[in-house]
């Protein structure tokens, strides 16, 4: 299938959903691992929105990536309960030992470091999600060997 028909495959699978939009962009998300700028207009036009439209969904939900995301995806929790017990050490951390900030993905095309406000595992601070997995009680030592089991794995 070429890419034009594996996007209008997801479309045509949201198309009746109540605010198709969001769905869509998820399973495209899911298809490719990122959203593609170059399927906006083709989205735009199948649901009858603007360009800019679709665009503005795609940049104000920090969910969607606009590339591919590297081999291990780590969400780290920067709301407050996990900010009381050390989440910022470890963004801080994170960053220096990958060269990356959040948002980014490092140039070998190891890591993409993204925040997130709660994973609903408050009380087993600092949380992160590695790859999907969740993961409490996290310092930097341990993060590390998560993101290089992980990396290993791939
Ligand atoms: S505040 Fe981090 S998991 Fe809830």
């Amino acid at each position: 299938m070429t890419v034009v028909e594996r996007v209008l495959a997801v479309i045509e699978a949201h198309r009746g959903d109540r605010g198709a939009l969001l769905p869509i962009l998820h399973g495209i998300q899911a298809e490719f691992g990122y959203v593609d700028q170059s399927v906006i207009p083709l989205v735009a036009k199948e649901l009858n929105l603007s360009r800019a439209d679709v665009h503005g969904v795609v940049t104000f939900y920090s969910d969607f990536r606009s590339e591919p995301a590297g081999r291990v995806t780590v969400q780290l929790c920067r709301a407050e309960a996990c900010q009381a017990v050390g989440s910022e050490r470890l963004v801080t951390h994170a960053e220096t030992a990958y060269g990356v900030k959040v948002g980014q993905t490092s140039t070998d095309g190891t890591v993409t470091l993204t925040q997130v406000f709660c994973l609903g595992n408050c009380a087993l601070g600092p949380a992160a999600q590695v790859n999907g997995r969740l993961h409490g009680r996290l310092d930097p030592t341990r993060l590390d060997g998560l993101i290089n089991a992980e990396a290993e794995m791939r």
